[in-house]
């Protein structure tokens, strides 16, 4: 358990004793889009000796990394580039990661993905489905290799297909499991298909799926079920972003949601809950969503802060937060509104962070135009550095070539 005033460097137990941390510093999952292509199943890849060196150089002994999300069906699939956890030849690209990894004594969770509407045919292969027909309507979809098109109509899921993708994830955390991975966390976050059943604005159905509180949570509350009965709860973290806007989620009686999903995520024993902090937007800038956040109708009414579903979880779930956190402000708030702290950008530019945190030592920045593969020379950016500057919070840098906006 937690002493009175933890600091990042304070060990941490996960899993009711299962996990032992000796830091805090949680690689959060990001998705760069380095993976293989499949020869032997179309659309698909795998993980390779790249990724193994990335996530290797990222361990560290009693330190935990989550993996970047992996899609658990074709149909979940939304991005050239990605590994799923779906495939026997997935499964086994995965074992020399998490070998390595575990080998420098690390903790490695693997995150489980459907995007859910956010995606096109060309890459599933079949239709593109969701809680609702609802379509992502304000943007286009495409990739490096990919033309850019208005998002497709996605199809209603029917109940039998709901359960059937509920399995998927299932079945997805008993492979990672045999890949070596500790445990998996559900990507029930910025807007993917859990959040486009959280969110009312996506979620328009009139089944046991949609329509109050209870019917939009019921998804992810029987999927974790599912997944906890395939790996063990200890082993199980979901991830929640209750202030998220991406994906054009716009979902209301947000804090009443996610109080009453956080309520029973509490109850299941959970190795931890994994929120995004309210000021941390993926295409906004921090000011920006904050003053969204004041402004913004549907959320208008919140507490903008992730107490009340801190509260509402219990004190025996463990929470890990994320979002604009540096070597300044990583001590904020631990043991009391969460336990462990996860950084996504700077573990992109920085494969020794948490000894740069230990030691005060600057930060690198991260390039943003080299975030998501794939490219022909996928290491730049990724294990390779050529264009290094140093980042004080709050100081914007801008590369050269910088085309995304995150
Ligand atoms: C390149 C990149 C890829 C990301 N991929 C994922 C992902 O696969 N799954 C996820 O839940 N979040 C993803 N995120 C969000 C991060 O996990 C994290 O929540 C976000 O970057 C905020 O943390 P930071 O301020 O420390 O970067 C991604 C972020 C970035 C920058």
């Amino acid at each position: 358990m937690p002493s009175a005033q933890p600091d990042i460097f304070t060990p941490f137990t996960l899993g009711g004793g299962a996990i032992e941390l000796k830091h805090r510093v949680v690689m959060a999952p990001l998705t760069r889009n380095r993976g293989t292509k499949s020869e032997k199943h179309d659309r698909t890849w795998i993980a390779n000796d790249l990724m193994r060196h990335y996530y290797e150089e990222r361990a560290t002994d009693g330190g935990m990394l989550i993996s970047e999300a992996t899609p658990v069906s074709l149909e979940a699939s939304g991005m050239p580039g990605v590994p799923g956890t779906f495939t026997d030849e997935q499964l086994e690209s995965w074992k020399p990661v998490t070998a390595a990894v575990k080998a420098k004594g690390g903790v490695f969770f693997a995150q489980l993905w459907h995007q859910g509407r956010n995606t096109a045919s060309v890459l599933t292969g079949s239709r593109i489905v969701s809680a609702s027909d609802v379509p992502i309507t304000d943007a286009k979809f495409g990739w490096r290799g990919l033309n850019p098109k208005p998002f497709e109509a996605p199809h209603a899921l029917t109940i039998d297909e709901v359960r059937a993708t509920q399995d998927d994830f299932a079945r997805a955390a008993g492979r990672a499991r045999e890949a070596g991975f500790d445990g998996v966390e559900l990507h029930a976050a910025n807007g993917y298909l859990f959040d486009q059943f959280h969110h009312t604005n996506v979620n328009l159905r009139d089944d046991i799926y949609g329509g109050s509180i209870e019917n939009r949570n019921r998804f992810t509350l029987e999927t974790v079920d599912k997944v906890i009965a395939a790996v063990g709860a200890d082993r199980v973290g979901v991830r929640l972003a209750p202030f998220g806007m991406f994906n054009q989620v716009r979902g209301e009686q947000r804090q009443e949601q996610w109080t009453a999903l956080c309520e029973e995520l509490g109850k299941k024993g959970l190795a931890y809950v994994h929120f995004i902090e309210p000021r941390f937007d993926e295409l906004q800038s921090e000011a920006e969503k904050l003053a969204n956040l004041d402004a913004n109708n549907p959320l208008a009414s919140l507490e903008v802060s992730l107490r009340p579903y801190r509260e509402a979880l219990g004190p025996s779930t463990p929470v890990i937060a994320a979002g604009n956190y540096n070597g300044s402000n990583m001590n904020d708030g631990l043991g009391a509104e969460h336990d462990l702290v996860a950084f996504g950008r700077y573990f992109c530019s920085n494969e020794d962070l948490v000894e740069r945190l230990r030691t005060g030592a600057p930060l690198w920045h991260y390039n943003r135009s080299r975030f998501y593969g794939p490219f022909p020379d996928n290491e730049i950016g990724y294990t390779v550095h050529p264009e290094r500057k140093t980042h004080k919070p709050g100081e914007r840098i801008v590369f050269e070539g910088e085309v995304l906006k995150f």
